[in-house]
């Protein structure tokens, strides 16, 4: 199978072909995610709710980053994988977001980094890019900002449609080769995606933008608890989880598992 590079999403955009990405944490999802032939696996921070159980993206670390991304770089064959810079790891200057991308790209050995911000990061992206690593920008609603943004709101609504331009045309001057758009109206999403030589990536930012991006664990039903209207659920993996989780147990209970053929008879070992 061939690796999909950073110019196979310049070319989708440019064709009209629409990319496919999902989020994942580990080598088992990912695998499978891969051999279904999905264009981008981004190893999002958002693995500090579903894989960690925290409120926030916020408390997880570089470390923990690093060692899901691995995992899912070594077991995808085909897909493109971008790993999410965690919150503090890139904000304070340009070079230390070089510094957290570099460690990404050697300990990791992903394919590229994302980062939140637009304007306010242009000078990182641009340190990055100019390094030799692919950066994946992040704007609308930014997870790592939502006690600032005062919770999951809807980003670019009204007047805030320009600043959300000037963010996106800043990632693009930077060097940014994708830019994801996270709870956008619709038509600032595609103003935008009309506007940029880049693909915007829609998180809930409607149809127009060149692909579109989920929260795996959302949308095959394996979380559980509330999702966003954006999210349309493919599959319900808990139900599916639980009720064969309740027959191994019951199948324990009755003595029913493991049969003769499960186990291991004594017979003389082998040379
Ligand atoms: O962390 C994440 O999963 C993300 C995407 C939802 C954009 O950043
Ligand atoms: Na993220």
């Amino acid at each position: 199978v061939k690796r999909v590079r950073t110019r196979h999403f310049s070319r989708a955009k440019r064709d009209g072909h629409k990319i496919s990405g999902l989020t994942a944490y580990d080598a088992a999802s990912a695998q499978i995610f891969d051999q279904a032939g999905i264009d981008f696996l981004l190893v999002g921070d958002s693995a500090a709710n579903v894989m960690l159980g925290y409120d926030t993206t916020l408390p997880i670390s570089v470390n923990e980053m690093i060692t899901m991304s691995r995992s899912v770089a070594r077991a995808a064959k085909r897909a493109f994988v971008i790993a999410d810079l965690p919150f503090g790891s890139y904000e304070i200057s340009p070079e230390q977001a070089l510094e957290t991308a570099v460690r990404f790209m050697k300990e990791a050995e992903v394919h590229a980094v994302k980062l939140e911000g637009g304007v306010a990061v242009e000078g990182h992206i641009r340190r990055i890019t100019e390094s030799g690593i692919p950066v994946c920008a992040h704007i609308g609603f930014t997870p790592q900002s939502e006690h600032n943004l005062g919770g999951h709101v809807i980003q670019g609504r009204g007047d805030a449609a320009e600043q959300l331009l000037e963010d996106a045309r800043a990632i693009e001057r930077a060097g940014a080769f994708l830019v994801v758009l996270e709870m956008v109206p619709t038509d600032v999403a595609a103003q935008v995606t009309a506007e940029l030589s880049i693909p915007t990536i829609s998180v809930g930012a409607g149809p127009h933008c060149d692909g579109q991006l989920t929260v795996w664990t959302d949308t095959f039903g394996y979380s559980q608890g509330r999702v966003p209207k954006f999210v349309r659920k493919y599959a319900n993996l808990a139900d599916i989880l639980r009720e064969a989780t309740e027959q191994y147990i019951s199948d324990i209970q009755a003595s029913a598992y493991p049969s003769a053929a499960e186990s291991y008879e004594n017979v003389p070992p082998e040379h």
